[in-house]
Parts: C-alpha cells; sequence; structure tokens
C-alpha cells in the first residue's frame, strides 16, 4: 500500500499520511481495496474510503470521505478504478458505512459514475479579492468588535456545542465533533490548517479552520447557526489578517448566498458525487442540502 501511495503521492511522506489518516482516524480505520494482476499477483491499483459520522436529516449515520484512489498507468482504461469502486461498497456495508462523497477528479468521476454514484451538487471556489478584502476590512472590524479567534489544541468541548445548536433537520453534513476536530486539525501530518473558536463577547459563536501562504488565507472549514453564519464570516475575514480570502462550498448548498453577499466572488466548481447504499435515505441525493467544506476532504493542505 505504501508502495502505491508513494507512486502516487510522491514527495509527500505516506507513512505518516497512512498513520494518521487509515489508522488514527477516530470516527473508524480506514476500508481499503487493492487491485492485483490474478496471474503475477502485483498490485495495479489501490482506492481507499476514510468513516465520518454524518448528520443526515437529522439522524447521525456513518458515511465516509473517498480518496487515494489510484491505478499504475499501465493498467489504466482496463476498468480497475470502476471495479475497485464496487468492491469498496461492499466492504463498507461489512463495516456499517452507508455513503461515501467527494469532488473527485474526472476520470475518477466516470469510474464512479460506472460503479453508481451520482453526482448530486458542484462545490466550488470562491474567492474575496485583495481589493475587497481592504475595502470591507473597516466594516468587518465594526461587527468584530467584542470578537476574537482563539485556537483549538486540542479536544474542545465547544466543537460539539457549536455544531449541535447550529445544525437542523434539513441539512446533510458530516459532523464536528471535539475528538474529529482535534485528529483533523491539530494533529494532521502539515499542521498548516488551524482551528479556531469564533468567540463575540467570549461566546462561542461558530468555529473555523485557516490555512496561510503568504498574505493569501484558505477559509477551510466554517461551522455557525445560519443566524450567526454571516457575521462569522466577517469576523473571521477581518481577524485573518490575509490580503485575500479563499474558500470551496456547495454553490447551492446551506449558507452559499452568505458568500455573495460577503464579496466572496463564484470561480470554477467541481462535481460532487455521492456513491451510496441501497436503502439509504434519499435525503442524500438532494443537493441542496449539501454542506461541505475543504475541511471535510482528506486534503492537510489545499493551499
Ligand atoms: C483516475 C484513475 C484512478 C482511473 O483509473 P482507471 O482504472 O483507468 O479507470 P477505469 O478504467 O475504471 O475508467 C472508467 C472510465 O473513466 C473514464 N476515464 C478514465 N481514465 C480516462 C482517461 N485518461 N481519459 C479519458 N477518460 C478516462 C472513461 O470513461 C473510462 O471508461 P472507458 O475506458 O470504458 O472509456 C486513474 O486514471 C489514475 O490513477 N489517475 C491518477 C490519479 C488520480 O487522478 N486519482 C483520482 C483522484 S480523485
Amino acid at each position: 500500500m505504501l508502495h502505491l501511495l508513494a507512486e502516487h503521492l510522491p514527495g509527500s511522506d505516506v507513512a505518516r499520511r497512512y498513520a494518521w489518516l487509515y489508522e488514527q482516524n477516530p470516527h473508524g480505520r480506514s476500508v481499503t481495496v487493492i487491485a492485483r494482476d490474478e496471474r503475477s499477483g502485483e498490485p495495479l491499483g489501490l482506492t481507499s474510503v476514510f468513516p465520518r459520522r454524518m448528520l443526515i436529516a437529522g439522524r447521525v449515520r456513518l458515511g465516509s470521505v473517498g480518496g487515494d484512489g489510484y491505478v499504475r498507468p499501465s493498467a489504466r482504461r482496463r476498468g480497475i478504478a470502476t471495479a475497485m469502486h464496487c468492491a469498496t461498497l461492499e466492504r463498507m456495508r461489512d463495516d456499517g458505512i452507508e455513503i461515501m462523497y467527494g469532488p473527485p477528479e474526472p476520470h475518477n468521476l466516470r469510474a464512479l459514475e460506472r460503479a453508481g454514484a451520482r453526482v448530486v451538487c458542484h462545490v466550488r471556489r470562491f474567492s474575496r479579492p485583495r481589493v475587497l478584502q481592504s475595502l470591507l476590512g473597516p466594516l468587518g472590524r465594526l461587527v468584530a468588535r467584542g470578537a476574537r479567534l482563539a485556537p483549538i489544541e486540542g479536544r474542545d468541548a465547544r466543537v460539539d456545542q457549536v455544531f449541535e445548536r447550529a445544525v437542523d433537520d434539513t441539512v446533510v453534513t458530516p459532523v464536528r465533533d471535539a475528538v474529529h476536530y482535534a485528529w483533523r486539525f491539530v494533529d494532521s501530518p502539515a499542521r498548516a490548517q488551524r482551528a479556531f473558536v469564533v468567540l463575540r463577547h467570549d461566546k462561542p459563536l461558530g468555529l473555523c479552520v485557516l490555512e496561510r501562504a503568504g498574505r493569501r488565507a484558505a477559509l477551510v472549514d466554517l461551522f455557525a447557526h445560519p443566524n450567526d453564519f454571516g457575521d462569522a464570516l466577517s469576523i473571521i475575514a477581518s481577524s485573518s489578517g490575509a490580503d485575500s480570502l479563499v474558500t470551496q462550498l456547495n454553490d447551492r448548498g446551506p449558507h452559499a448566498k452568505h458568500l455573495g453577499r460577503a464579496g466572496f466572488f463564484a470561480r470554477e466548481g467541481k462535481p460532487f458525487q455521492v456513491h451510496a447504499r441501497e436503502g439509504t435515505d434519499p435525503a442524500v441525493f438532494d443537493g441542496r442540502r449539501w454542506y461541505h467544506t475543504w475541511g471535510d476532504g482528506d486534503l492537510d493542505r489545499v493551499l
């Protein structure tokens, strides 16, 4: 597996990634399928899903993030990725995982669709350019009076508090909880994405995760009650200290409208697919319900 992963992700510390993402995930160990040549036994490719508790229309279920799909160049276009996605769905059943989701690369999307996955919406990159970041800065600072970002350094009960207050029975989203947040953002190999509680007058208003690269910043995750989302966004934008901000959200989903109001422009989009077992709640195929951020994916660095 490490050999195939090293081919797929050259230059990255795959042993560290394996320990973190495949073994230490608090929502469950990965389900990995490896394809082998029938005669020689040579490994030809692999794909994985990483378990994640989900809130699906008011019920907590076990879902998963798809990732690290790779077929060796000499073995491509023979239906191997398609067959691995079919096999993964079978294995997910044994582990009680109902769905797999994510915005795959185009060739992998075709393989997933052949295996039965459905595109339910598009995740789009939104950016707030430098000129708007400086123009809206004073307004943001007004909203941000008495507000600050408090770093999350480990398991932090305020994560559960904010999540439970922010969700309702309509949304489909991966669960944010104290244990997951600590693993995903405090213990990640790159440690590039830093998690914060957004506080106003010392009360938790929301959660956010920021990744910086020079004067740019990515808003990797943001979670807040619908009534507080716009304010949380302004507070984060003005407290980030960045010249420009970029984020990624479902363009038809909850909260996307706040981004336009806060000076974020829609950029390129990517199809977002759901691969689900039979009998799964049909809410997972309703693109308007999905709230999915970069932080819900498997990349510990996006810039
Ligand atoms: C994406 C990847 C896993 C696909 O593996 P694969 O075994 O070749 O996929 P399949 O043979 O099952 O392809 C299924 C369908 O996807 C489409 N497809 C796959 N690769 C394609 C390519 N290079 N060009 C055009 N279409 C392609 C085709 O429609 C194909 O069916 P067809 O060959 O009958 O036309 C492989 O190309 C790969 O490892 N790429 C590099 C890593 C990567 O991008 N991983 C995905 C990250 S999300």
